[in-house]
């Protein structure tokens, strides 16, 4: 099988991660690519400023990038990845959507509307099934679903693995990594030798999309897990991973055992680009590190360190390397959770 898939915002940070991973993928290969006007025409590999660790792929380095528009893309792509600026995917993943094209998007725009699914798949794969409502509300022929924030998504899937438990209240002070706020996102004169505090709208993503993530998909709704979450969202000079301290309130008081059996057999799911293990423990004290635990799995785990429990309150360190768990690597599952469930 090879569906055809174009990449919007194949220059930035997570289209270059999108380009790499899709190299040799078994189900999808890339036929377009599209970044900003000016570089329109041009070669990809003319164009891009290559910032992975492996080769850039030869055929994507030749193909020609197009306009973010569905009338100017090569190709005929059934998916579009889109690594957009939020302000330009606004206005362009609809017109895709509606085009025909299933639109898997990291851009936070529309990501709790009721008909948009929201997807990690190891959390929420049923959530897929709201592209059904989608297309009656919307009267497209494709759909857009839409990855979580990359912290969201760090911190969300360790708290899936505690839902058993109750989960009440969850507080969280992150550490984010400078690639999180894209190419040209933080100047080396704040980056370096500096903690940025409140990085902007991060808070209110994290108060938001656990709830959806972690909701009960029920008669074409979803209904949001009744927990609440504060965070501090913090940029700290680190190329990539973004770390969190996390608190659970939990409505049981568990013995610890229980907790971390409940992180060891977090359940997998049997798709392409998936990780054996979604969550990796680490017990050491001073584990997990972005350096060292950033790249597990290919980028694709969680990586959960020491837990305390402490009566009905959990607390742990977990990392995920955003542009990878947090942003292409999920987009890549949830293509391929649609690709499985037929709405491909
Ligand atoms: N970085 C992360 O860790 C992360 C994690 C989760 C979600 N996200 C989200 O993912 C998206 C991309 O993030 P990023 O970090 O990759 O950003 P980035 O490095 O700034 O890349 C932005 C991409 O969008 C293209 N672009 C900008 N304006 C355009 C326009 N008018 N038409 C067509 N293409 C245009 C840029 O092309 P040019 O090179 O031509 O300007 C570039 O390819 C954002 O919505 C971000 O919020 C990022």
């Amino acid at each position: 099988m090879s569906i055809p898939v174009g990449i919007l915002g194949a220059t930035g940070l997570v289209g270059q991660r999108l380009v790499s991973l899709l190299d040799g993928h078994p189900q999808l290969e890339v036929v377009a690519l599209a970044a900003g006007d000016e570089r329109v025409g041009s070669t990809y590999a003319e164009e891009v400023t290559w910032r992975i660790d492996a080769p850039l792929p030869a055929t994507s380095g030749q193909l020609t990038l197009d306009h973010a528009h569905p009338a100017e893309l090569s190709g005929d792509p059934e998916v579009v990845l889109s690594a957009l600026p939020g302000s330009v995917a606004r206005e362009v993943e609809p017109v895709f959507a509606e085009a025909g094209t299933l639109v898997v998007s990291n851009a936070s725009f529309d990501r709790m509307a009721s008909d948009v699914p929201l997807i990690i798949p190891e959390v929420n794969a049923e959530h897929i099934h709201l592209i059904e409502h989608q297309r009656e509300a919307r009267g497209w022929d494709g759909a857009l679903v839409k990855n979580p924030n990359c912290t969201a998504a760090t911190i969300t899937i360790p708290l899936a693995a505690l839902g058993q438990f109750g989960i009440e209240q969850v507080r969280a002070v992150t550490m984010q990594a400078i690639s999180g706020a894209g190419a040209d996102g933080v100047m080396a004169i704040d980056a370096i030798d500096n903690v940025l505090p409140n990085i902007p709208g991060e808070a209110d993503k994290l108060a938001s999309e656990p709830a959806k993530l972690l909701g009960s998909y029920t008669g074409g709704r979803i209904e949001p897990a009744g927990l609440t979450v504060d965070a501090a969202c913090h940029r700290v000079p680190v190329i990539d991973g973004h770390m969190a301290s996390v608190w659970v309130d939990l409505d049981t008081s568990p013995e610890i055992d229980a907790v971390t059996e409940a992180f060891d057999t977090f359940s997998p799911v049997d798709l392409p680009s998936a990780p054996t293990q979604p969550i990796v423990r680490r017990q050491e004290l001073r584990r997990p590190r972005p350096r060292y635990d950033r790249d597990e799995a290919g980028g694709m785990s969680v990586t959960v360190g020491p837990v305390r429990v402490d009566d009905s309150t959990v607390q742990f360190e977990c990392l995920a390397h955003n542009t990878i768990r947090g942003a292409a690597g999920a987009c890549l599952l949830a293509a391929e959770l649609a690709i499985e469930t037929g709405y491909v």
